[in-house]
């Protein structure tokens, strides 16, 4: 009995902190603000600055504040009741939305000396359970350090490993913290500010690639990028794909892999996969590779001349290397899907949830969009808390703090304290068509069924 107690609690209890951990993980900077906007909202009217202040000077007055071993919440957020929130108390609720949301507070005393990051980012009440493999994340950043301190304490653990590259145009002190981070946290590496990123994704890539060199040699990790689930998918790769955006390519470019260099060593490998064009897709820039792909990346193809080419693209140009490399089956890539269901609209990916305001903003359920994609609020963490995906985009901590630290607690509750709000569905991803074609591919007997998978994934679905 005793014995298969503790099993249970092996397989399930890293299944909860890893798809728990990267709800709140927002990444890159496409489809987010120019990268000279402020991380705090300058236009917040004074009304809603004096209601902010108060709740800040009541926590800060209260004997208890700092003192919990619970999760501990920034003084703006300090009141907020995210249990309350959980439960789906829609009075509650409405009174943290619309004027009353609570942005974050820049910290203007923020202490960075390392004792001082190391206990804001793993302060030593919290113990961490050994995982059967950690997770690493290579991140583009260039602005909010405040946010990027708070995701890395999300999504800490002993074992995970985390890269950083910094776009050059960044203000100064953003770079000097963010190099203090790699001076006082063990297993965070931030890299030499080489590039400039942009939001239309230039460089993104080559950003990406010196992460994933930098990470290879760490041991211990089986997933890259944003945190994965590695049980439950088996070891395919979660990437966002779709027919190729007309347009993104520029023309005259030669795309077979012969012409690319893509393979290191060409011997062994099929003509006609040398010689025949790519087939390109757009897909995401958030992806999950396993350890073997990222090996494959680095190790056996050379992607530099494929990344330059599509660097020449206007506008995110980003979105094609990895989703057409994970599509094109005959390259061999570990952990590959193919392109055989060009209509497939079921479940593509995991690693990311996002909301496209498609042209209208009400089908933001905050009613508020940046650039095409509908921001997060607080009212939407019930049904975040039970959504299979493992980051989300995009939330803002000028546009609504509340949503990033009831989600931390939530993660913190259940990492640290057993909360058991939410069963993971375990079926929904073993039943993922790129997880059971990763899963079937290579017996001969397996015929790849495009139709016979599940619907459409829907928001609606968790209210
Ligand atoms: C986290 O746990 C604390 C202590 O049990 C509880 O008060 C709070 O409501 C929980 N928060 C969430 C988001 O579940
Ligand atoms: C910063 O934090 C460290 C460690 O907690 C502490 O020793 C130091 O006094 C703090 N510095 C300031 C200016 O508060
Ligand atoms: C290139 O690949 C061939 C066939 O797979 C293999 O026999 C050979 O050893 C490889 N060469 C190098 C330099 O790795
Ligand atoms: C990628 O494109 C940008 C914008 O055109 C350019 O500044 C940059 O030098 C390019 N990078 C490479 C490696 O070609």
């Amino acid at each position: 009995m005793q014995k298969i107690k503790l099993y249970w609690k092996l397989f399930v209890i890293p299944i909860f902190l890893l798809v728990a951990f990267g709800i709140a993980y927002v990444s890159y900077f496409r489809h987010t603000e120019t990268p000279h906007m402020h991380d705090f909202d300058p236009g917040i009217s004074d009304k809603r600055k004096v209601a902010i202040y108060e709740n800040m000077i009541d926590a800060l007055r209260d004997e208890n504040y700092g003192s919990s071993v619970d999760y501990q919440k920034r003084a703006e957020t300090n009141h907020i009741q995210c249990g309350r929130v959980l439960s789906g108390d829609t009075e509650y609720i409405n009174t943290l939305v619309g004027e009353n949301r609570i942005p974050l507070i820049e910290n203007r005393r923020l202490n960075m000396s390392c004792p001082a990051i190391q206990d804001r980012i793993h302060s030593e009440t919290r113990d961490f359970k050994l995982l059967d493999s950690g997770i690493a994340f290579a991140r583009v950043v260039y602005t909010d350090y405040e946010f990027i301190e708070k995701q890395l304490e999300m999504s800490w653990h002993p074992q995970n490993v985390f890269c950083f590259t910094v776009d050059k145009k960044s203000p100064d002190e953003f770079i000097s913290r963010m190099q203090k981070l790699d001076e006082c946290m063990e297993n965070v590496v931030v890299l030499p500010v080489l590039e400039n990123y942009d939001s239309s994704g230039h460089n993104m890539n080559i950003g990406h690639k010196r992460c994933m060199e930098a990470l290879l040699p760490k041991t211990d990790w089986s997933y890259i990028l944003l945190l994965q689930n590695p049980i439950l998918l088996g070891g395919v790769n979660d990437v966002h794909f779709g027919k190729e955006i007309d347009g993104r390519r520029v023309p005259g470019l030669k795309w077979d892999p012969r012409s690319m260099n893509l393979f290191i060593n060409e011997s062994g490998i099929n003509e006609k996969v040398l010689n025949e064009p790519m087939r390109v897709y757009s897909g995401a820039v958030q992806v999950s590779l396993t350890r073997a792909a990222v090996k494959w990346l680095i190790e056996d193809v050379d992607v530099s001349i494929a990344i330059k080419q599509f660097n020449q693209t206007k506008y995110a140009g980003d979105e094609q290397l990895i989703p057409s490399l994970y599509l094109n089956y005959e390259y061999g890539m570990p952990g590959h899907f193919t392109d055989h269901c060009p209509d497939y609209d079921g479940p593509k990916q995991i690693t990311r949830f996002v909301q496209w305001a498609r042209g209208n903003i009400n089908n933001c359920p905050t009613k508020t969009v940046r650039h095409g994609v509908c921001l997060i609020g607080i009212e939407q963490f019930r049904a975040l808390s039970r959504m299979p995906f493992i980051t989300v985009n995009k939330m803002v901590p000028s546009f609504d703090y509340s949503i990033i630290e009831c989600t931390s607690e939530l993660l913190y509750n259940r990492t640290f304290l057993g909360q058991m709000d939410h069963e993971l569905d375990e079926s929904f991803y073993k039943e993922l068509l790129h997880v059971k074609y990763h899963k079937h591919h290579e017996d001969p007997e397996y015929k790849l069924d495009c139709s016979s998978n599940q619907k459409p994934w829907k928001y609606e679905y968790y209210l």
